[in-house]
């Protein structure tokens, strides 16, 4: 693997800090956090308020001397210090404490496929403030890949998609590395985003941003997919008047405004099928394609990505945590040694 298993083993914990949730494993316990990575602060104060579900919960409902804050932006850690304060408050202080007493704290963490040295300091940096001595950062889509369970080092094609809230990242992986990839700046983010605008321009209608998700459950089965009823009601706020209103909205016209985010990670998909080697792509009728992250539950994706490929999709068990199952399976050595190890002589 590309990762060294050995170096992993010795970590004590573990963080994704992805656009949308933080997570984090602590070796011997398990997941510890699954939260928003959103902070409320007082500007006045600059006293940090909350973290979490209830700053999500804050978000577009706040006073003046409150701002709701994600320091995470496109998958990087755009606010080293903000970050470091809300990992803080998410990991408690019973933990924390628990993880000071290691004399050398070694951490791991999760970056996106090819991320640049910056994001990449931003996080050794962001670990380093909360006191590891020592950090080592694992490429999402191994992670992912052995979070659910594919067979990562052995010589054939596995073919994954990691997707995300702010990007989503596809590749073939074999013998342990990534083979081809692509990262599309297109996640979940930009899917509500594409629902949201499309409310604005047709129907003159605002949408608290917390109804989005509520609104695809809505279409569920027939927002993306072809079938179902063909049309649904929702509330929100009318852009003139600003009074709640409420309107029947088309799924048919719904699908159409969501498809021109969802083109862009096709095409990803494409341009990795047509520079991976024959053999590996021989192999994908067979072995098929594993959808993780969150908007991995977007409903009717994996249906568009099976007409698109002609090849098996599933989507993993638990997607949304699988890259910080993967970083922890790895913590705890539960990943067999790597085949590619020197031969005995
Ligand atoms: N049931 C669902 N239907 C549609 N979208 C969903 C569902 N559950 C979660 N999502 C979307 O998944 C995204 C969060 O996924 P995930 O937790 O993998 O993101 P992340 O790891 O924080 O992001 P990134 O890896 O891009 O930094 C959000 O954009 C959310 O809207
Ligand atoms: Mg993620």
């Amino acid at each position: 693997m590309t990762v060294s298993l050995e170096r992993l083993r010795r970590c004590h914990f573990a963080v994704d800090v992805g656009a949308a949730r933080t997570r984090v494993y602590v070796k011997g316990a398990g997941l510890v956090v699954d939260q928003p990575s959103v902070a409320a602060v007082n500007t006045r104060t600059g006293a940090l308020i909350a973290v979490g579900e209830l700053a999500q919960q804050m978000t577009g409902r706040t006073p003046g001397y409150i701002t709701v804050v994600r320091p995470i932006h496109g998958g990087t850690i755009v606010d080293i210090e903000m970050a470091q304060r809300m990992l803080r408050h998410l990991i408690g202080d019973k933990t924390r404490r628990s993880l000071r007493r290691r004399a050398r704290l070694r951490a791991a963490a999760c970056t996106p496929h090819a991320a640049d040295p910056l994001a990449q300091r931003a996080t050794i940096e962001t670990l380093v403030g909360l006191g590891a001595r020592r950090v080592e950062l694992v490429d999402t889509l191994i992670a992912a890949a052995v979070g659910c369970g594919l067979p990562v080092d052995r010589p054939e094609a596995t073919m994954i998609m990691v997707c995300g809230a702010a990007a989503t990242q596809v590749a073939v992986l074999s013998l342990g590395s990534v083979v081809t990839a692509e990262r599309i700046p297109v996640g979940g983010e930009a899917v509500e985003h594409a629902i949201m605008q499309h409310l604005r321009h047709q129907h003159a209608l605002l949408l608290p941003s917390q109804a989005v998700r509520p609104l695809q459950l809505a279409l569920s089965g027939n927002g993306t997919a072809p079938h179902g009823p063909a049309s649904t009601e929702i509330q929100g706020r009318d852009v003139v008047t600003g009074l709640a209103r409420s309107v029947r909205v088309d799924t048919a016209a719904m699908r159409d405004a969501i498809q021109t985010p969802l083109t862009a990670v096709m095409d990803g998909i494409g341009k990795v099928l047509r520079e991976c080697p024959p053999d590996l792509v021989a192999d994908l009728p067979e072995r098929g394609i594993v959808m993780v992250g969150g908007s991995a539950r977007m409903p009717g994706l994996d249906q568009m990505l099976r007409r698109a490929t002609g090849v098996p999709v599933y989507i993993a068990e638990r997607p949304d945590v699988c890259a910080i199952e993967g970083l922890g399976a790895m913590l705890e050595g539960r990943i067999e040694p790597m085949l590619l190890g020197p031969l005995a002589t």
